[in-house]
């Protein structure tokens, strides 16, 4: 599978899956001057930026966004650390084959700041969330969690650093089991159909 992996910030989840060397042929970045299109640069990968603009409404954008995806024969997409709703001009010409990654157990503080909202709550575990994405916000079917201990001290970012490293095991091996068919999805429900053989995922079992 060919898939394309969506950015705004640092990129650290799409070094991950580039290390765990799934086919990445496109990288889209909503956001212009982002670590992530240095990783894409350095990788080799082809990166475009597509900026929101005034007066271009979110169909519109992800009109775009669509065509450039089938213009690079894409055939599932990952979204990490982007920072916008995917609408249906994407989700219907990927039905089960857009996974987002999320620094929460969902449906726990779902959408922006979820680290700060966390914090602000002062729930004692948090996690990482890998999903399917639907038209809601970060509310599609669950494929992967791991749950991460909150600490007292913890700021927004010493918990998030501790996030990302869940993050970058937990993505690509939920990725590779999209890409190579072993994610059966009924309902709400999302049943690995094998025992999970990657490596990146089973050291941390
Ligand atoms: C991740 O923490 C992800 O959970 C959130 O945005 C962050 C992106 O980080 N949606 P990076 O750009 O992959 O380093």
């Amino acid at each position: 599978m060919k898939w394309a992996v969506l950015v705004g910030g640092r990129g650290s989840n799409l070094a991950a899956l580039l290390d765990a060397g799934l086919d990445v042929g496109l990288v889209v970045s909503h956001r212009a001057e982002v670590g992530a299109l240095d990783i894409a640069a350095r990788a080799g990968v082809p990166a475009r930026v597509l900026l929101p603009r005034a007066g271009r409404g979110p169909l519109a954008y992800d009109r775009e966004l669509a065509s450039w995806l089938g213009e690079a024969h894409i055939d599932a997409v990952v979204a990490a650390g982007y920072l916008r709703i995917l609408r249906a001009p994407v989700i219907d010409r990927y039905p089960g084959r857009i996974l987002n990654v999320h620094p929460s157990l969902l449906p726990a503080f779902a959408g922006l700041h979820a680290i700060e909202q966390t914090l602000a709550h002062g729930v004692k575990v948090t996690g990482v969330t890998v999903h399917l994405v639907d038209a809601g916000l970060d509310s599609g079917p669950i494929v992967a969690q791991q749950a991460v201990a909150v600490a007292p001290d913890d700021t927004p970012a010493t918990l998030s650093a501790r996030l990302q490293v869940v993050e970058h095991r937990l993505l690509p091996a939920a990725a590779w089991a999209l890409d190579q068919g072993r994610l059966r999805v009924n309902g709400r429900h999302v049943i690995w159909t094998e025992p999970e053989t990657h490596a990146r995922f089973d050291e941390g079992r």
